[in-house]
């Protein structure tokens, strides 16, 4: 093996797993963290982490939230570079609210499954068949999904949002049939729902739950509303995952069952140490979420890696919908 000095920059590079084993060890984990903070610093970056990331990620984060919030940092951040900890359609949302700002995804890999669910030939075909609906598209989605939209929305909004369209308007709700299903019974307005959904958030069972409740019956069941509809028949509150950490902290409760990916209960054990919470199932871990770690948020700052740019054209029509949503937000 060649005895690489990373440190030196003019040295001929032997191969990649050599870089990346010697990178690994450079450096122990509060070192990691103290060179995350200097280069933060000397770049003007700001860390921006989504509430399913891995706890170390969440803690070094300057802002930790939900799509919306991280949308609406993004788009006021004074930083040049904003470090998205995250999955792709998340950074691809910061580079169109902040097209001159450099927008970094520490693993260009971290994608998500429900955004793959639809794609921009399939929605023109069913546009085609129902020209006069509105389309109302949830933020995880693709760009040039978004661009082909009249209105986008997250969790935390998607009420507010559909009940914004005239009644009489025909609405076609992409690609999350759970959380349009959720929407349309709650507002008692029919949608033409896409056949998308989060495959961890699938996961989650209503067997899981009605277990649980056996030992202990006073918990609360607070869920995300990319469940499914029986989980969500379960539930005592419903929200997005900003306001499942809102509603635990202010609700009098002792005990909470949660059901939505596993990385949230880091920050709401954190946010309440004097409270008890429960995985509803291990099985709803977003393994896109967690390929971001620390390391290769370090990394990400070191090499500007890995830059997220939406074309022009795709980004002008997708900021359009994206913006519509925030007015309203
Ligand atoms: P929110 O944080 O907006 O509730 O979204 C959940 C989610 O699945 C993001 O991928
Ligand atoms: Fe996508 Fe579900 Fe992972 Fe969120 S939790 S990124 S919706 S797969």
């Amino acid at each position: 093996m060649l005895c690489y000095d990373y440190t030196d920059k003019t040295q001929d590079v032997c191969n990649l797993t050599d870089i990346l084993i010697k990178r690994a060890h450079r450096f122990s984990l509060s070192t990691i963290k103290e060179k995350i903070k200097e280069l933060k610093t000397q770049r003007n970056a700001v860390i921006l982490a989504h509430n399913y990331q891995r706890g170390d990620v969440q803690d070094i984060a300057d802002f930790t939230g939900d799509s919306l919030g991280l949308s609406q940092q993004a788009a006021k951040t004074k930083a040049d570079i904003i470090v998205f900890c995250g999955v792709h359609f998340m950074a691809e949302t910061a580079s169109i609210l902040s097209p001159d700002k450099m927008v970094l995804l520490p693993d260009e890999h971290a994608g998500c499954p429900m955004a793959n669910m639809i794609t921009l030939k399939e929605l023109r075909i069913k546009k085609e068949a129902h020209p006069d609906a509105t389309v109302v598209c949830y933020v995880n989605s693709t760009a040039a999904i978004k661009a082909e939209s009249d209105i986008c929305c997250t969790s935390a909004n998607a009420m507010k949002i559909v009940s914004s369209i005239p009644k009489d308007r025909e609405i076609l709700f992409i690609p999350d049939k759970s959380l349009g299903g959720y929407i349309s019974s709650k507002l008692n307005r029919p949608m033409i729902l896409w056949e998308g959904y989060c495959p961890t958030h699938h996961r989650i069972l209503a067997e899981h739950i009605l277990k649980l409740k056996i030992t202990n019956p006073d918990a609360r069941v607070v869920v995300h509303p990319e469940c499914t509809p029986d989980v969500i028949a379960l539930a005592d509150h419903v929200a997005s995952t900003t306001g499942i950490a809102k509603y635990c902290k202010e609700t009098a409760a002792k005990e909470f069952i949660i059901g939505t990916e596993t990385g949230l209960l880091h920050r709401l054990k954190k946010e309440n140490p004097q409270k008890t919470f429960y995985a509803i199932t291990q099985l709803a871990d977003c393994s896109n979420m967690k390929l971001i770690s620390l390391e290769k948020v370090l990394w990400s700052l070191e090499d500007l890696v890995y830059q997220i740019k939406v074309p022009d054209d795709i980004a002008a029509k997708a900021r359009l919908a994206i913006q519509k949503m925030l007015d309203l937000s």
